[in-house]
């Protein structure tokens, strides 16, 4: 008796003081794993902690808001009232990574009221899945509190056990486009979202968020030890933030995963969006496309007039021409409109959205293009200059779609803070990339572009949460250093980056990423740190439903072999694996094509060379299937002359075999495999 009550004791002990108090309210996900627990400490304030199979991952964090002008929602809260749901639907992608997705979850919802003076409350919605949990914040109508500013969340993500984060700085010059640094948890900065981290115990998480609407993006700020708190992006004037009651917030998600290929498996940011507004999308196919475009990064052409201009008709023909004997559906042609000529870096109060230079015949460009089974794809840089584009962008679409043209790149370049929106008040003023004031811009074109069938790519954009679900116009964006850093960057982008991608920012979303260079040497003094055999496995590790055949034709047309894969490769899935995958290291992806019954895979390593193994038991059973192996050559690596080895074989395989997949530093793999007729002996 005496030895049970000190065993009890004892655990008690080492549950911590805080498991003593019940928590005033709990949640667990569909299978249980995963755990919520709400308390409010002696003060009133409110915080939640996630539990996943008996461990605590995040530490009791707090909930709040700090206001401009009004006392800060933090103390003095009780909760009022509470509420639970289950929620289970299968919905299905137009286009995607994955046709259809399961959306299950359990559901609480609470109230939180202040006790003291000013008895404000709002409402806390947590969503519970099995790979991890949303949650935001939502706001009644009420007297006290009409027009909301808010100066800052006090969102916090208190990481309760050790842990590295893979994470990109926020708040810089260069908007989103930074390398990643992998560093203990304690020595996050100012990061941007998604954030993810490997704990010691080897679990996974990445916090990011969904429904960036009408509010400003969040970025992640260390607070104290493994304490991280949201960093709302500020606004044109004093608050981040400006609303009117009743409203929502942004979700606020943390994505659980035991290994680092199930947090890119995992489909809760698309979840957490509302179903597809928009309807019958079927004028969007997703599809591949060349461009005018590689030559300008390297400043073999220009985007101004002149004798370097690229944008010429004729060019374009060629380019169609080539599209068109190669299957790919479009031709980005940039630099077509006036406006280049000037320094048009952050500026854009030149460009015309209509009017092309005159060795651009629009008319005959997108009319040949479409004889020819081809598109266009228009190009509208902004410089960022929102309040300019927005007096064109009707004219601009109404044009396009007269023409024919059904996709549009669009670009915000200039620094970070140097975006320029129209106030309702008449006013131009400077504001963030990813502040509220151009989260409602990219609406509005994503809005003004879907009234004209026409779907948007925008580069430096807003970040992706998801939004792709509600408005599928919205098929891909930049918002991470793409390609073009191996043009010009310096550093270009090292070996190790895009495999940081897939465990970051490809989290997010899709990415125009634009793969697909056999010219290795560059503006750049490392050039493109990969090898050949990794460039096409970029096309299955990087998802989106457009991707880019980057280099100049005159490189496929010299390397016919390696680039039948580039044309080959599908970019609309039914379904999508990770096999293998370490942050920051290497990551083996297969899929299967949504029109056929071929799947492909793609590896790619960092700097190491590495030897994987790839069950193929994902493949049909009992079905034989032609293994188009494209891999690195023996002296493969992603420096000098060496990039360029690269062997492409055939085997036949079965989901019985499993491959050794041997990447060379900075290398990688590409294979489709064809289902052959007949059964394997
Ligand atoms: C930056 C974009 O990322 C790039 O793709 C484009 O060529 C330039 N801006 C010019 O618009
Ligand atoms: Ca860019």
């Amino acid at each position: 008796m005496i030895l049970r009550s000190l065993i009890l004791l004892i655990s008690l002990h080492l549950l911590g003081a805080t498991a003593l108090a019940a928590p005033l309210a709990t949640i667990a996900s569909p299978d249980g794993a995963i755990v919520v627990e709400i308390e409010i400490n002696g003060e009133g304030r409110p915080a939640y902690s996630v539990i996943r199979r008996g461990q605590t991952i995040i530490a009791p964090s707090r909930l709040g808001f700090l206001l401009v002008d009004a006392p800060k929602i933090e103390r003095n809260l009780s909760l009022t009232a509470q509420s639970q749901r289950s929620f289970d639907e299968t919905w299905e992608q137009p286009w995607g990574e994955e046709r259809l997705i399961r959306n299950r979850y359990n559901e609480l919802r609470f109230t939180l009221t202040e006790t003291k003076e000013l008895a404000r409350s709002l409402d806390v919605v947590f969503r519970v899945y099995d790979d991890g949990i949303g949650f935001r914040y939502e706001f009644p109508d009420q007297p006290r509190m009409r027009e909301v500013k808010i100066l800052n969340e006090l969102t916090e993500f208190n990481f309760a056990s050790e842990g590295e984060a893979l994470w990109t700085p926020a708040m810089r010059s260069n908007r989103e486009e930074y390398l990643y640094y992998r560093t203990p948890i304690e020595q996050v900065g100012v990061s941007q979202t998604p954030l993810t981290v490997r704990l010691q115990s080897g679990l996974h998480l990445s916090i990011h968020e969904a429904t960036l609407i009408d509010y400003s993006g969040m970025n992640l700020m260390r607070i104290e030890g493994r304490g991280l708190n949201a960093l709302l992006t500020p606004g044109i004037g004093d608050a981040a933030v400006v609303r009117k009651g009743p409203f929502v917030t942004p979700w606020r998600t943390i994505q659980i995963s035991e290994t680092a290929g199930g947090l890119v498996e995992s489909r809760l940011i698309l979840n957490l969006n509302e179903p597809n507004r928009l309807g019958d999308v079927s004028w969007f196919e997703p599809g591949k496309y060349v461009g005018i475009w590689w030559q300008m990064h390297l400043d073999t052409a220009t985007w101004a007039s002149g004798p370097r201009h690229g944008a010429t008709t004729e060019t374009t023909l060629r380019y169609i021409d080539f599209a068109a004997r190669n299957g790919f559906s479009g031709v980005l042609v940039e630099g077509w409109n006036i406006g280049w000529d000037a320094d048009w870096f952050g500026n854009g109060q030149d460009f015309s959205f209509t009017k092309p230079y005159p060795d651009f015949d629009l008319e005959r460009v997108t009319s040949y293009a479409r004889e020819r089974g081809v598109r266009i794809i228009g190009h509208h840089e902004t410089s960022a200059n929102a309040a300019h584009y927005e007096t064109q962008m009707d004219e601009a679409f109404d044009l396009y779609k007269r023409l024919g043209v059904r996709t549009v790149k669009t670009g915000y370049v200039s620094d970070a803070a140097g975006a320029r929106v129209r106030t309702e008040d008449g006013q131009v003023r400077f504001a963030w990339h990813e502040g509220q004031e151009m989260a409602r811009h990219h609406l509005r074109v994503i809005e003004a572009a879907a009234r004209r069938q026409i779907a948007i790519n925008p580069h430096e954009p807003i970040k992706d949460t998801g939004l792709r679900r509600t408005y599928p116009n919205w098929v891909s964006r930049e918002g991470a250093r793409g390609m073009e850093y191996s043009a010009w960057g310096n550093p270009s982008n090292p070996p190790e980056h895009e495999v940081n991608l897939v465990f970051t920012r490809l989290l997010a979303g899709p990415m125009d990423f634009t793969p697909g260079i056999f010219g290795m040497e560059t503006r750049s003094p490392e050039g493109v740190a990969t090898t050949w055999a990794k460039q096409l496995a970029l096309y299955v590790t990087i998802y989106s439903p457009i991707q880019m055949a980057a280099d100049l034709l005159e490189n496929y047309e010299a390397n016919p072999r390696p680039f039948q894969f580039i044309r080959d490769v599908p970019t609309d899935w039914e379904e999508t694996r990770v096999l293998n995958g370490e942050l920051g290291d290497y990551v083996t992806i297969v899929r299967r094509d949504r029109d056929s019954r071929d799947w492909y895979l793609g590896s790619i390593t960092d700097e190491n060379p590495r030897r994987l193994e790839a069950s193929l038991s994902f493949l049909e059973p009992g079905v034989r299937y032609r293994a188009q192996i494209y891999r690195d050559g023996p002296g493969a690596d992603y420096r000098g002359t060496a990039r360029s080895d690269i062997l492409i074989e055939e085997r036949m395989v079965s989901g019985a075999d499993t491959l050794v997949l041997d990447l060379a530093p900075g290398g990688g793999q590409a294979i489709r495999f064809s289902p052959v007729t007949g059964k394997r002996r």
